[in-house]
């Protein structure tokens, strides 16, 4: 049993450990990231503990902000251990952040509902209205261009759309992450359809 004194505890820990990042791994992203997990949790018959206490670590160990701990999730597993949260849990809360990312996991099915609600929730914070604001940020954060229309500069923000973000509806594990996908895919494509016209000069 998780209790909601580790929950609150984590939630200062990831707001302390991101407070000077600005990539798109921000405390933000965690909480949202944490906030939708919950509520598919709560549609699976998820263990909500465990599954908050993922989507709040699961970005502490990325291999991008913090390449020596990526392998071991070594500051997940010092929380856990620091916390006292019993093993059963803390396997099932490292084994959802293993198995939370898109790079490394594209292709496998996740092995626990617990798992499912986490990168369900990863993913669609990628996608929708704050999927496209996190992808423009990333892009002027990477100095990259807004679009090419001829093709040729393959690292543009609307590239990512079509390599990355366009996909994703179709990788959910849940349910209610397939619902709420639905509705942040059309939202996608409805501002891709848009910005394709203004630059046209179509609208
Ligand atoms: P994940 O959380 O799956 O590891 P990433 O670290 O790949 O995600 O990306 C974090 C955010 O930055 C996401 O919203 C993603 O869409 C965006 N992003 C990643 N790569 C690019 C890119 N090449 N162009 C625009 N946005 C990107
Ligand atoms: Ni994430």
């Amino acid at each position: 049993m998780i209790d909601q004194q580790v929950l609150d505890a984590a939630e200062g820990y990831v707001r302390e450990y991101f407070a000077s990042d600005a990539s798109g791994h921000d405390a933000h992203h965690t909480l949202r990231v944490m906030r939708l997990a919950r509520r598919l949790a709560g549609d699976e018959g998820a263990d909500e503990a465990v599954v908050c206490l993922a989507a709040l670590l699961h970005d502490v160990d990325d291999a991008k902000l913090s390449p020596n701990t990526a392998e071991g999730l070594d500051n997940a597993c010092d929380f856990l251990r620091e916390h006292g949260v019993g093993e059963t849990d803390a396997q099932a809360v490292l084994t959802a952040i293993r198995e939370v990312s898109f790079s490394k996991n594209g292709g496998k099915a996740p092995s626990s509902v617990e798992s499912a609600c986490v990168r369900d929730a990863d993913r669609l914070d990628a996608i929708g209205a704050i999927g496209v604001a996190r992808a423009f940020a990333y892009g002027g954060s990477h100095d990259r261009s807004l679009h090419d229309p001829d093709g040729t500069d393959a690292q543009t923000t609307t590239a990512h759309f079509h390599d990355k973000l366009l996909l994703l509806k179709d990788m959910m594990c849940t349910r209610a992450g397939r619902r709420i996908a639905e509705r942040r895919d059309a939202v996608t494509r409805e501002f891709l359809r848009e910005f394709l016209a203004e630059w046209d000069g179509a609208r």
